[in-house]
Order: structure tokens, then C-alpha cells, then sequence
């Protein structure tokens, strides 16, 4: 028999991959606000949806998160940015491809969610959405970071891994599930590509039958594997949070071989993680205990 979790859940990923020396505090730091952010939406009685939205918007203004402000650069030298967003009760979900200049793309993702239409809106389609729907563009530069200036310039790609993509899954008080995952994609990525980020089933989702997912790394392999829903069919036979994660990403890297990390809760609030990755920083808040715990 499983015993339900009591109170709310959230957990927390900051990218998966090698995390460069310096950014190790500042990653930290980060999960730490972005958690405690969430954490505070579901203590006040907010749901998954809003608890996730709040801690993706807390990496996404980040700059030592590849997401939001300080997302790497396309082979452009431009920032491109993904995002989705799944609300567990109902299985609406609101994804955005390839914008520009938004700053918080998950709450664009959200807005997409909430408008009832399209599931997912790419490009140009995507700024004239959020034009009308009142969320405002920034400078392209405003997102820009001198670090990641500097990276494009030397064209180091890290294993195209996409490094510091952020995400969340998050358990509210009324039992509903939500995740949500935002990124800049990989380094040097082709214009006008969109990874797993944006893609629901790939790097987000959220059932309150099953579980919640948010995925990290390589997005490609992502996309082939499903990634995000293939650990909740894991869940769905029987398989223990911890279990269904790793089982995910043992399939992919047997079958891609590629870098890639997943958080998962399930409906009673028991977490799942895994990496094939060195390092994927992670922190939790879960019943009474406001600390958050770190892991990876
Ligand atoms: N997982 C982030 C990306 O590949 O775009």
C-alpha cells in the first residue's frame, strides 16, 4: 500500500551536465530561491500550476541558468527560447518554441495554456501571442550575458548538453500535479530548432493519474525517447518514482547514448530523480520541513 505524502511537494532541477567551477554556488543559490519561491505559492494555498510558473520565472532570471536571462546563444550569436508548462488536474498544457526577447518564457507557456487553443507556438506566432495577451518584449541584449558572449565567441559547445535548462514539478494541497521546463536549448543550436523543452510528453508532463515530469539535457534524444512520458509509463506498471526515473534514462542512454536528467513526483508526492550526466543540481521542500533539500 502506498501512504500519501501530507502537505505540498515541490522539486526543483537546474540543468543537467558538467557545471562549470564558478557557477557551482550561484546554480545552488538559485534552486535554493527558486524552491523556496515555489514552496511559499503552495503554502499560501496556490496550485502546482502557479507554484512551478513561479519557481521556473525564479531561473529564468537567473543568469547563471541557461534560461530566461543568460540562455546560451543559437549559431546566430541570438537567444531562442522553449518553454511548456502541464497542469496535472485536466491535462491542459501550453508550450512555446523559438521566441525571442521574453523574458520569462514559461509565463508565456502558461498564458498559451490558459488561452484554451493551440497546445504550442513557435516564432514569430509566439511574440504576436504575447503582444496580445499583454506580456511585454524585452532588448534582445537584456538576456544576453557577458559569459555567455564569451562562450559563443570560442564556440564551445560542452557536449552539446544543453547546460542549466531549468524545471520543476510541484504537488499542491488539493493533490494536483504540475511541471514545468524552460531553457535557451543548446549551444550553437541551428536557428529556428526546438528541443524537448517545448515539447509536452518530452521534457514536460503532468497527469495527476500518474505523476509529473520535468527532463533536462540532450533535447533531441529526449524527443525520440518521449522521455518525459516514458518514465510516467513506468510509474504507471508498478514501478517506484525512483525506480521509473532511472529506468528512463537507462533506456536512453542504451538506446542514444546521450546526456540527460529527469525529476519526477508521483501522485503521493514521492520523488524520482536520475542523470547519466556528472552533475544535475536539485533541491527539494516537501511537507512540514521549509529547508530545502539538495541533491544530484
Ligand atoms: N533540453 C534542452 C534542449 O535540448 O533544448
Amino acid at each position: 500500500m502506498v501512504v500519501r505524502s501530507f502537505g505540498p511537494v515541490i522539486v526543483i532541477h537546474g540543468g543537467a551536465g558538467k557545471i562549470a567551477p564558478d557557477l557551482v554556488e550561484a546554480r545552488r543559490a538559485g534552486i535554493q530561491a527558486a524552491a523556496t519561491h515555489g514552496w511559499q505559492v503552495l503554502t499560501a494555498g496556490g496550485s502546482a500550476v502557479e507554484a512551478v510558473e513561479r519557481a521556473v520565472r525564479t531561473l529564468e532570471d537567473d543568469p547563471a541558468f541557461n534560461a530566461g536571462r543568460g540562455a546560451c546563444l543559437n549559431r546566430d550569436g541570438e537567444i531562442e527560447l522553449d518553454a511548456s508548462i502541464m497542469d496535472g488536474r485536466n491535462l491542459a498544457a501550453g508550450a512555446i518554441g523559438a521566441v525571442k526577447r521574453i523574458a520569462n518564457p514559461v509565463t508565456l507557456a502558461r498564458a498559451v495554456m490558459e488561452a484554451g487553443g493551440p497546445v504550442l507556438l513557435v516564432g514569430e506566432g509566439a511574440r504576436q501571442f504575447a503582444a496580445v495577451v499583454g506580456i511585454a518584449e524585452c532588448g534582445a541584449d537584456a538576456l544576453i550575458t557577458e559569459r555567455q558572449r564569451a562562450r559563443w565567441a570560442t564556440l564551445q559547445e560542452e557536449n552539446a548538453v544543453g547546460v542549466g535548462t531549468v524545471g520543476a514539478v510541484a504537488l499542491d494541497r488539493s493533490g494536483h500535479l504540475a511541471a514545468a521546463t524552460s531553457t535557451g536549448g543548446l549551444p550553437l543550436k541551428a536557428p529556428g530548432r526546438v528541443g524537448d523543452s517545448a515539447l509536452i510528453g518530452c521534457g514536460t508532463y503532468a497527469d495527476d493519474q500518474l505523476g509529473a515530469v520535468s527532463c533536462t539535457g540532450n533535447g533531441e534524444a529526449i524527443i525520440k525517447l518521449a522521455l518525459a512520458k516514458t518514465a510516467l509509463e513506468f510509474l504507471a506498471v508498478g514501478e517506484e518514482p525512483m525506480t521509473a526515473a532511472r529506468r528512463a534514462v537507462g533506456e536512453l542512454t542504451i538506446r542514444t547514448g546521450a546526456g540527460v536528467g529527469i525529476i519526477l513526483l508521483d501522485r503521493y508526492g514521492r520523488i524520482g530523480t536520475a542523470r547519466n550526466t556528472a552533475q544535475m543540481a536539485c533541491a527539494c521542500i516537501r511537507n512540514d520541513n521549509a529547508d530545502p533539500e539538495f541533491f544530484d
